[in-house]
């Protein structure tokens, strides 16, 4: 997703869209721009990278403007760059467009106007393509509204899309499908945003605007039009939240707003890689038959909540694809001389793609013959870059140090990868893979409705927060799981914990229990589920206090547990996606409790880019 911002009135456009597009970064920040009108012509700046880099290109120049438009952009089609920064002009310069979304029929639209209208385009992006059609259709029209109109029945895909036009000057004309959009009632001014938090320094009333609608804005009005362009009437919305909610959409933390965001992530990573027969479609990358046959082994490599998605990565590939997985964690798989050649797949999962051990690691193996595929959720980013293949995770920005939504789609990509891979192979049959498509596509419902119960996790997180250590234990998939629940406890609460495959805590780590010892204890996997049970039964021998993590319907468990915290029922394989939740809400809630700071742990960054 990306931030947009326009305004137009008596004030100096230039500092109004910069503070709100700070203001928008958490939708999008690889690169930012700003068009202003001024004296009858459009003057455009943009620059990859922060809107700091966007600041210091203007800095000193002479840019006054009583109208203009500006975007933070969270690149999709085209990597970031400048060229590809909105706004984007049209082929002669008198309209200018910026664009959160997608124009699904970019391609056909971007032929005709280079073939019928020898367009010229800059950029590689789908965005370019709306501000050629409006600058044609303006040529025929008598108001930007008009031209806008006539390129919205051309477009196809999710789109919030503002334009001015030097021709048509103190006016911005806005429409919305499927992406954003507000106006901001001013005095003398007016505004348009994605979101709240661009306008709230400056207006306090604004109209939501719906799908299909088309806005127009000048300094004094503010009108809103349907498909149809009748008039629509728009009662006002008045704001009360602060700035710093609004960020968050009225959640308390980043994380707790990207937990929430899963459900999203997780649809819109599958959705947009299964064509109209539901087969999965890789985003150009070409994964062959022959070229599968050909990998002795696949190396997936990461680093902490990454390389946690590669445990779960391993079993899904290895069961559906049946080809030997090794998953490691990229600062040791970098030094140990690993068996590397040309027969090899090498998967880097990496959120920032900016990694530097993840990114050393890679290098290391493209520099012994691998295939590299990465799994990256910023697009363009350094990982992405120096891999043959990128599988993009659509999660969108993800704020909080503390991966989470992020974690989630790298699971899904784990799923459509081994899925894809197998099907090419022959190694799952054509229902196995329906059936699982549809059980994975259900996920996102499930979650949903499970996240209506963060209350229940609330509850337990302020009954046992205050521990000085804790355990994770599971089999199977829930091993991979109980490490990534452990890694999030620890990470925001500061609480030392530990994770274990159930089945080894009798080699040693049960001498660790003592009576109180707080054991969160994953049990989702149905064929293992006698064996955990038996686990369970060891630790409380002992006097640990379990709090399960089950099915529902698996009620045996109550008998054996101090809690149970019960996600709804699925296939074995798709647990992970459900499992990790409580275990996200428990860590937040715990560490909302002991005070800590959430989205910015001590010690901790984002994106770890030093060795
Ligand atoms: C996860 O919550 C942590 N923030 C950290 O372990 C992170 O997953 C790791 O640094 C890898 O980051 P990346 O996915 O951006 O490569």
């Amino acid at each position: 997703m990306c931030g947009i911002v326009g305004y137009t009135g008596r004030d100096n456009a230039r500092d109004i869209i910069i503070d709100g597009l700070k203001k928008l970064e958490y939708r999008g920040y690889d690169s930012a721009g700003i068009a202003l009108l001024i004296d009858g012509e459009i003057n455009i700046k943009k620059h990859v990278g922060g809107i700091e880099n966007l600041e210091n290109l203007i800095a000193g120049e002479n840019l006054y403007s009583h109208t203009g438009i500006g975007h933070t952009r969270w690149a999709t089609h085209g990597a970031p760059s400048d060229i590809n920064a909105h706004p984007h002009a049209s082929e002669d310069g008198r309209v200018a467009i910026v664009h959160n979304g997608i124009i699904e029929n970019y391609v056909e639209l971007k032929e005709e106007l280079i073939k019928k209208h020898h367009v010229h385009f800059k950029s590689e992006t789908d965005s370019e393509v709306v501000a050629h059609l409006i600058g044609i259709y303006m040529q025929e029209s008598d108001c930007l509204e008009d031209a806008v109109f006539k390129a919205m029945g051309r477009m196809r895909g999710a789109y919030a899309i503002v334009a001015v036009s030097a021709d048509d000057p103190d006016k911005l004309v806005a429409v919305r499908k499927d992406a954003p959009l507000i106006a901001g009632l001013g005095k003398g001014s007016n505004f348009i945003a994605s979101d709240i938090p661009a306008l709230l320094k400056y207006v306090k009333e604004i109209y939501l605007i719906e799908n299909g609608e088309m806005v127009v804005v000048t300094p004094d009005s503010v009108k809103i039009f349907d498909e149809n362009r009748n008039p629509v009437k728009r009662d006002v919305f008045h704001v009360t939240w602060d700035v710093d909610a609004a960020e968050k959409e009225g959640y308390e933390h980043f994380m707790l707003k990207e937990i929430f965001e899963q459900p999203k992530g997780i649809s819109e990573t599958i959705n947009r890689r299964l064509d109209e027969d539901g087969k999965i479609k890789l985003d150009g990358i070409s994964l062959t038959k022959e070229e599968l046959d050909r990998f002795s082994r696949i190396y997936i490599v990461a680093c902490g909540t990454a390389y946690h998605a590669g445990l779960v990565g391993k079993t899904i590939i290895e069961k559906f694809a049946k080809i030997p997985v090794e998953v490691d964690v990229a600062s040791e798989f970098r030094y140990r001389d690993p068996l590397v050649d040309e027969n090899t797949l090498f998967i880097a999962i990496s959120q920032s793609g900016e990694t530097l051990d993840t990114l050393a690691a890679l290098r290391e193996a493209k520099r012994k013959g691998a295939r590299i595929l990465s799994v990256v959720n910023v697009v363009g980013s350094s990982v992405a870059r120096e891999s043959d293949d990128v599988f993009y995770t659509w999660a969108g920005p993800e704020i909080a140090v503390a991966s989470t939504k992020a974690y989630t789609t790298q699971l899904t990509c784990m799923y459509l990868l081994g899925l894809y891979m197998g099907l090419q192979r022959g190694t799952i049959t054509e229902e196995f893979y329906r059936e699982f498509i549809e059980d994975l596509s259900a996920i996102p419902q499930k979650l949903g409705d499970y996240l209506k119960k963060k209350g229940e996790i609330e509850a337990l997180a302020k009954l046992l927060y205050n521990r000085d250590q804790v355990f994770f234990i599971g089999r199977g998939l829930d091993s991979a799981i109980a490490y990534e629940g452990s890694l999030k406890l620890k990470e925001i609460s500061y609480i030392n914990s530990f994770a274990i495959a159930a089945g080894e805590l009798k080699h040693g780590t049960i001498a660790l229990m003592e009576p109180g010892t707080l054991v969160l204890a994953l049990a989702t996997q149905d064929f293992l589920y006698e064996k955990m049970i038996s686990n369970i039964q060891e630790i409380k021998a002992r006097g640990a206090h379990v709090l399960s993590i089950a099915k529902e319907g698996n009620r045996a468990i109550e008998s054996q547990s101090n809690e149970v915290i019960y996600i709804p029922p699925c296939r074995d394989e798709l647990s992970p996606l459900l499992s990790v939740v409580p275990l996200q809400l428990f860590s937040y809630y715990v560490a909302k409790e002991r005070g800590c700071n959430i989205d910015k742990p001590k010690n901790l960054a984002k994106s770890v880019t030093v060795e």
